[in-house]
């Protein structure tokens, strides 16, 4: 039993398998093989609930397909995160309706984070007659009911009412790859940081059960996943909210037990729960990989302090000098915010001499973007927007500066890596620290992990050879 994370029933979700047998039913008596195309903007969690909405179609009857052309069944699962992932998605939800009008039976859904947001479900409703159906991340699970109720009754149909949130377990999931799974261990967010959205849209924090976890992981390296990646918007508070006592670092532990040659990697960190026992954990178990993306969104406490971080930069420097002493090797990456509200000429210069300090080996760097309903949104903001793109554009410079210095300084060494895909005529591989390594090398090597010594670098990615005896 869980404590205060509700869960949808095995009769509930039975209910959703009868409509997929019901779908599946239609297309039979129609003797037609649909189609059917999954479109996901932002981060891995979604890229983890497309595989949810993918495997729920097949078991529907689709077949899936690589583009939104002629497809019978078109789902936009969207990002919410900023103003300019929200236009991408109206555009391109525009276009549809010439897709639509060349393919009149064309059912058009919209659902992720931009489906939390009432100003969104108005807009569709008022502006996007051609989309069929919307959904939010709290009605994920629903979407053959809701999907048979639009081939069925032939009007459109909106499961957007806000919720706390839940957990479904055993909903059918079609991976994308199953060399490196994702795998979700929380879901929703409680931190409420005063520039965020995500609260918001994907509802309280609330943690799998341990026993689905392993399950799932046992499962996915079964099927040959070399590489898992634990999924939550803040993994350090994982198990908080069930009535046991197990934290983040206990799982982790239990998953490296999992016999098999795989690695564990896990995102995102919160410097405010993060702390020893994580890091400790991750030193002493070979298969958690030694890299950890900890954002720290700005160097400067009192920005910190008015993003509702729960951190300062000093907490965060020591966390970081206590990773690196006990794992010398450990790559690190970042999210950083640049133009917060009130965000000074000093405290930008304090975000960049936190980047020189830590030298983290890349950074996903944003611009401030308002988001509605958020406190930050509220603030005042007086800098200017050349200002703010002249502060991104010198961070920028700064970090590519950084992860060239560091990828130079990987030349001749040689690391274990998981060869992942081919770009070209070169094999991929990703090294334990997650950096890009092309190489070439024969086909068959892909899934295996191999040795590779680096003979050439530049800011996004290496070159190596693969070591003779490797
Ligand atoms: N849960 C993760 C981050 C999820 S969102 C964490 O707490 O670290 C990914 C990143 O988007 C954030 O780390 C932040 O840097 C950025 N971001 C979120 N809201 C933003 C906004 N309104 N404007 C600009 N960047 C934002
Ligand atoms: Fe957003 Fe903060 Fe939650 Fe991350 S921890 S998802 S930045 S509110
Ligand atoms: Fe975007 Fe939602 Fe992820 S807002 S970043 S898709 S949690």
């Amino acid at each position: 039993m869980t404590g205060k994370t509700s869960v949808i029933s095995q009769d509930q979700l039975n209910i959703q398998k009868a409509f997929c047998d019901k779908i599946a039913a239609i297309w039979q008596k129609e003797v037609f093989e649909p189609t059917a195309y999954v479109e996901t903007y932002g981060c891995q969690q979604n890229e983890a609930d497309s595989e949810k909405i993918r495997g729920m179609l097949i078991a529907s009857g689709y077949i899936i397909t690589g583009s939104p052309e002629g497809a019978d069944v078109v789902v936009m699962n969207t990002c919410a995160i900023r103003e300019h992932a929200e236009q991408r998605v109206f555009g391109n939800l525009g276009a549809l309706s010439h897709t639509k009008r060349r393919h009149p039976r064309q059912k058009i859904f919209l659902c992720g984070c931009m489906a939390g947001e009432e100003a969104v479900v108005s807009r569709i409703k008022n502006s996007y007659p051609h989309v069929d159906g919307v959904f939010s991340t709290h009605h994920l699970w629903r979407f053959p009911e809701l999907l048979h109720r639009v081939l069925t009754q032939k009007k459109r149909v909106f499961f957007v009412e806000d919720e706390a949130g839940s957990i479904a377990e055993g909903i059918p999931q079609a991976r994308d790859n199953t060399l490196k799974a994702w795998v979700s261990i929380m879901y929703g967010c409680n931190n409420f940081c005063t520039y965020c959205i995500v609260p918001y849209v994907r509802g309280r924090e609330r943690s799998r059960r341990p026993e689905d976890i392993l399950q799932e992981c046992r499962e996915v390296i079964a099927d040959g996943a070399r590489e898992i990646t634990l999924l939550g918007q803040n993994v350090n508070s994982y198990g908080k909210d069930l009535d046991m006592d197990i934290d983040f670092s206990d799982l982790l532990q239990q998953i490296a037990a999992i016999p098999g040659d795989f690695l564990i990697r896990f995102m995102t960190s919160h410097p405010r729960d993060a702390g020893k026992k994580l890091f400790d954990t991750m030193a002493s178990e070979p298969k958690i990989a030694k890299q950890l993306h900890l954002p720290f969104q700005s160097g400067s406490s009192r920005v910190l302090k008015a993003m509702n971080r729960h951190y300062d930069r000093e907490k965060y420097l020591s966390l970081v000098e206590y990773a690196k002493s006990v794992m010398p090797d450990l790559v690190l990456t970042s999210d950083v915010i640049v133009g917060f509200p009130g965000e000074t000429e000093e405290e930008f210069e304090e975000t960049l001499s936190l980047i020189e300090k830590v030298r983290y080996d890349s950074l996903f760097t944003f611009i401030f973007s308002p988001r509605i309903g958020t406190p930050a949104a509220k603030m005042e903001d007086p800098t200017p927007k050349e200002e703010k793109n002249r502060r991104f554009d010198k961070l920028c410079n700064l970090q590519n500066a950084i992860s060239e210095e560091i990828h130079s300084s990987y030349v001749g060494k040689t690391f274990r890596c998981l060869v992942d895909g081919k770009d070209k005529d070169l094999l991929t591989a990703r090294t334990e620290g997650g950096r890009l390594v092309r190489f070439e090398g024969d086909d068959s090597l892909i899934g295996s992990f191999t040795q590779l010594t680096i003979i050439g670098s530049g800011t996004w990615s290496l070159t190596g050879i693969q070591k003779k005896d490797g």
